[in-house]
C-alpha cells in the first residue's frame, strides 16, 4: 500500500499551543483539513496582514481556498453555533463550499449546553471550569447511545423523532435536578429548522471522502483541538475535556485506518498556559506570569477568561510526545520571551524527598509535585521578523535546544509572531519535505 501524506497536527500541552496558526500556515500545500473531536469549546485564531479570523468548529484550513474541510465523526457540532460561524465567514468573502460534516457526528443541543452550565454551578468550588458549550453532556449522550447525529439534520421530521425521543429525559434533567424550565417540543424542533436547512446538504461520508483522498495520495492534515493534557483518558482527570485529543484519535476521530497517519506534529508554546481549573506545576503566580500573559495576550479566543500562565515544563511535553508519538514539535510564541531576564524550564519534578523524570499518574501526586527548574540567560532582540533559526539570537537558539533536548523529539517549526508569515520552517526537517512536496504539486 502507498504510504498516506498525512500529518496530524495536536496540542501538546493544555490547548492554546496555537494549533491555528500551524494549521493555516501548512494547509497552504494540504489538499484536505479535518478535525476529529471536540466542539465550539476550541478557539482557534488565524492571523494574516491585518485579517484575524476566530474559528470554533471549522477547520483552520478553510481559509485556504480550494481544501477540502471536513468536520469528522469524532466531533460534537453545535448546529446553531456553526451556522453563525459559516454565515461570518461567508460576510468577509470566505468561501465555505469546500466544508462536509460527517452524517456520523453528535449534535451539540441547547440542552447540553444548559446541563453543562448548570453541572458546573452544583460543583460550586469543585468545578472544572468548562467553556460551558455543552461538550460534556454531548458526549455523554453520545455514550448513552442517545444522542441526535448530523445525518438527522438531513430530514427535519426526522430529527424532530429523535429530539421527541430524547426531551422527556433531558427535561426531568433540567427540571428536577437543575431547577431549570426544560423545553417545548415544538418551539426547540422549530428554532432548529433553519440550522437544518442549511447544514443539512453538507451532510456527508467523511470517511469515504478522507480515504478516497488518502489512497489517492492527496496531503492531508488532521487538525487537533485542544492538547494532551487536557485528553479524556491521558489528561488531568477530571479536568479535561471529553474526548480524545491525542494524535490516534485523528483515525477514530474520522473514520480511517492507523496507517493513514503518518506523522504527529506537537504544537507547544515556549512557556505553558492553561485555562479552566486544575493542577498545574509551572504555573507562576509571581511578576513573571502576569508579565507572560500580558506580553502573549493570554486572554480565551473561546470565553475571553484571562489563561493561567508559567514556564515550559519539560515533563508534560515529554509525556506528552509518548501519548501521542509525536514525530516533530512545532514550538510557538517564542517571541514573548523577549525581554525577559531570564527564562525557565522545568526539566523534572521534586515530589517530596523524591525527584521525578515522568508524569504522575494520580492528580493527587502532580498536585503535590514541584517543578525543578533549569534556568537560560534571556534575550532582549525582537524576533518576530525572524524566518530562519540562524537569524535569532543564540540565547533563544539555546532555549530551542534545551527543549529539543529535553523532550528529545526534533523541533520542525517556529513560530515567532501571529503572523502566517512569522514562521521558521527548520531546514532538514521531515515538515520541510513534507511542505516541499505539497508546493510541487500546487505549483
Ligand atoms: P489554538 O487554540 O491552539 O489554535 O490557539 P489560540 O488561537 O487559542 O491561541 C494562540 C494565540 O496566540 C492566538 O491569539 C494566536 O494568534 C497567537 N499566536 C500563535 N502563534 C503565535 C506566536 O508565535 N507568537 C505570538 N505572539 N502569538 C502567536
Ligand atoms: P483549543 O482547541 C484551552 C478546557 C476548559 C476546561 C476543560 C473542559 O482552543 O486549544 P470543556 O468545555 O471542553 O468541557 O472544558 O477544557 N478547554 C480548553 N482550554 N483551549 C481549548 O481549546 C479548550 N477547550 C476546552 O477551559 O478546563
Ligand atoms: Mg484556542
Amino acid at each position: 500500500m502507498k504510504k498516506s501524506n498525512s500529518l496530524a497536527v495536536v496540542g501538546a500541552q493544555w490547548g492554546d499551543e496555537g494549533k491555528g496558526k500551524v494549521i493555516d500556515y501548512l494547509a497552504s500545500v494540504a489538499d484536505v483539513v479535518a478535525r476529529f473531536q471536540g466542539g465550539n469549546n476550541a478557539g482557534h485564531t488565524v492571523v494574516y496582514g491585518a485579517n484575524i479570523f476566530k474559528l470554533h468548529h471549522v477547520p483552520s484550513g478553510i481559509l485556504n481556498a480550494g481544501t477540502l474541510c471536513l468536520l469528522g465523526n469524532g466531533m460534537v457540532v453545535d448546529p446553531l453555533v456553526l451556522v453563525e460561524e459559516l454565515a461570518e465567514l461567508q460576510k468577509r468573502g470566505i468561501d465555505t463550499s469546500n466544508l462536509r460534516i460527517s452524517g456520523k457526528a453528535h449534535l451539540n443541543m441547547a440542552y447540553h449546553k444548559d446541563l453543562d452550565e448548570a453541572n458546573e454551578k452544583l460543583l460550586g468550588e469543585k468545578k472544572i471550569g468548562t467553556t460551558g458549550r455543552g461538550i460534556g453532556p454531548a458526549y455523554a449522550d453520545k455514550i448513552m447511545r442517545r444522542g441526535i447525529r448530523a445525518i438527522d439534520m438531513t430530514a427535519y421530521e426526522r430529527f424532530r423523532e429523535r429530539l421527541a425521543g430524547i426531551l422527556p429525559l433531558q427535561n426531568r434533567f433540567l427540571k428536577e435536578i437543575y431547577d431549570h424550565a426544560g423545553y417545548d417540543l415544538d418551539e426547540l424542533a422549530e428554532l432548529y429548522r433553519p440550522a437544518l436547512e442549511k447544514l443539512g446538504p453538507m451532510v456527508a461520508d467523511s470517511s469515504q471522502l478522507l480515504v478516497e483522498n488518502l489512497n489517492g495520495g492527496k496531503k492531508v492534515l488532521f487538525e487537533g483541538a485542544q492538547g494532551a493534557l487536557l485528553d479524556i483518558d491521558h489528561g488531568t482527570y477530571p479536568y479535561v475535556t471529553s474526548s480524545s485529543t491525542v494524535a490516534a484519535a485523528a483515525a477514530t476521530g474520522n473514520g480511517i485506518g492507523p496507517q493513514h497517519i503518518s506523522q504527529a506534529l506537537g504544537v507547544i508554546k515556549a512557556y505553558t498556559t492553561r485555562v479552566g481549573e486544575g493542577p498545574f506545576p509551572t504555573e507562576d503566580h509571581t511578576e513573571a506570569g502576569d508579565q507572560l500573559r500580558e506580553r502573549g495576550n493570554e486572554y480565551g479566543t473561546t470565553t475571553g477568561r484571562p489563561r493561567r500562565c508559567g514556564w515550559f515544563d519539560g515533563v508534560i511535553a515529554r509525556y506528552a510526545a509518548m501519548v501521542n508519538g509525536l514525530t516533530g514539535l512545532a514550538v510557538t510564541k517564542l517571541d514573548v520571551l523577549s525581554g525577559m531576564d531570564e527564562v525557565n524550564m522545568a526539566v523534572s519534578y521534586r515530589c517530596g524527598e523524591e525527584v521525578i523524570n515522568n508524569f504522575p499518574l494520580s492528580i493527587e501526586e502532580l498536585k503535590e509535585c514541584e517543578p525543578v527548574y533549569r534556568s537560560f540567560p534571556g534575550w532582549d532582540e525582537d524576533i518576530s521578523r525572524a524566518r530562519r533559526l540562524e537569524d535569532l539570537p543564540a540565547a533563544a537558539r539555546n532555549f530551542l535546544d534545551a527543549i529539543e533536548e529535553s523532550v528529545g523529539i526534533k523541533i520542525e517549526l517556529v513560530s515567532v509572531g501571529p503572523d502566517r508569515s512569522q514562521t521558521i520552517i527548520c531546514k532538514g526537517s521531515n515538515l520541510e519535505s513534507w511542505i516541499a512536496s505539497g508546493q510541487q504539486k500546487k505549483s
